[in-house]
């Protein structure tokens, strides 16, 4: 049941802590801080290329996974949604290892992508919350999320494991590819162990993010905007909103609003900034800046420096912990579901059952 919870979205945004603790236990050894992965049916250290395909917030948390696995192991990869890529018809090449991210297992299009990979003699690799599910019956191997069953049609603890475990592959392919040392995997291995007690935190923010849905909750269009790592999550949040709130939403890489998007800027469009402090700061705080300047009115999600740096530009703040930029996509992700889950309360909304969608997509 939902004990305490008014809804399964609810009870499942705050179970995170607890199943991103259960999902490192079986891949990440807290001792020797380091990666242990089940034995894989090849190589880590010679896959020439990794193709993820999923659908939906599995999609997303596939775009951050690329970006770890092109910067911290230096591993090509490619990555798209299932229902492009099954009638593709895509080369793949030799020594290739495709990856399914699916929460139920049981997406069709992503089965159907996945045997047509089959077919081009790729190795399946699958990240599934469900293990008796047709996606991981249908892998060479599958590295489970530890999230426990996920009630709410908006996704939200699988989403955060399926980071959990592909942070943990990324890791493990790092190593492989001798791409980290052993003091980088460490490193990279406490920023994930301490995940669960930092997301904790953020949850105590709950009621000062509800009083921000207020304006959140009048608004017809709303834009996130984020880069690096944090741009899929920017993404995941503007589906999180409409999936939930039927407030329309777009995620957009910071760096692209001068390319179209900043001419829908005005004070009724409240702009989401997902925005740790980091290497790529300073390029999103120019590009608030002019969002600023056309009298669009910014929540920034962001760290005590960020908010030292920009916050004066926003009309509202969340102070996030400050982490290593590695974890950050996982621990922005809360904010962005607690934003959209109290806008849905607020409109009235059935939460956990939204209009037109199923949880779990078996016809096409
Ligand atoms: O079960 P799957 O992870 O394969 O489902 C994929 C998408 O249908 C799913 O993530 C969908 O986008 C969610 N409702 C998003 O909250």
């Amino acid at each position: 049941g939902k004990g305490q919870y008014r809804h399964f979205m609810q009870k499942e945004i705050f179970e995170q802590p607890a199943v991103i603790g259960d999902t490192l236990h079986s891949f990440l050894n807290p001792a020797t801080l380091s990666v242990q992965l089940p034995n894989l049916p090849f190589d880590l250290s010679k896959v020439s290329r990794f193709t993820f395909i999923a659908c939906g917030t599995a999609f997303y948390a596939g775009m951050v996974a690329k970006y770890w696995f092109e910067q911290v192991a230096r591993q090509p990869v490619e990555i798209d949604i299932a229902s492009e890529f099954r009638y593709r018809e895509a080369p793949m090449p030799d020594d290739g290892v495709s990856v399914y991210i699916s929460q139920s297992g049981e997406t069709i299009d992503t089965l159907a992508a996945l045997k047509y990979a089959q077919s081009q003699d790729q190795k399946i690799l699958s990240v599934v919350n469900v293990p008796e599910s047709a996606i991981a019956r249908s892998s060479d191997a599958v590295m489970p999320t530890q999230a426990g069953p996920e009630i709410g049609v908006a996704s939200t603890k699988a989403f955060t494991t399926q980071l959990t475990v592909l942070a943990c592959l990324a890791i493990a392919t790092a190593r492989a590819r001798g791409a980290i040392d052993v003091a980088r995997e460490r490193e990279l291995s406490a920023a994930l162990t301490e995940v669960p007690a930092r997301i904790a935190e953020v949850l105590n923010h709950d009621e000062a993010i509800r009083e921000i849905s207020h304006d959140i909750s009048e608004a017809r269009d709303v834009l996130y905007l984020g880069r690096g790592t944090l741009y899929p999550i920017a993404m995941e949040g503007a589906l999180k909103l409409k999936e939930i709130s039927y407030i329309h939403a777009e995620g957009y890489a910071a760096g692209e609003m001068k390319h179209g998007p900043i001419a829908l800027i005005d004070e009724a469009v409240p702009i989401i900034a997902c925005a740790p402090s980091g290497p790529l700061f300073e390029k999103t705080a120019s590009n608030l800046q002019e969002v600023h300047a056309r009298g669009g009115k910014i929540v920034l999600l962001s760290d005590k420096e960020g908010l030292a740096r920009a916050g004066e530009l926003a009309v509202h703040t969340v102070e996030l912990p400050k982490i290593d930029p590695f974890v950050a996509p996982i621990l922005y992700s809360i904010p962005i579901q607690l934003l959209a889950y109290h806008t849905a309360v607020l409109k009235g909304t059935d939460v956990d059952q939204p209009r037109n969608l199923a949880k779990s997509v078996t016809v096409e």
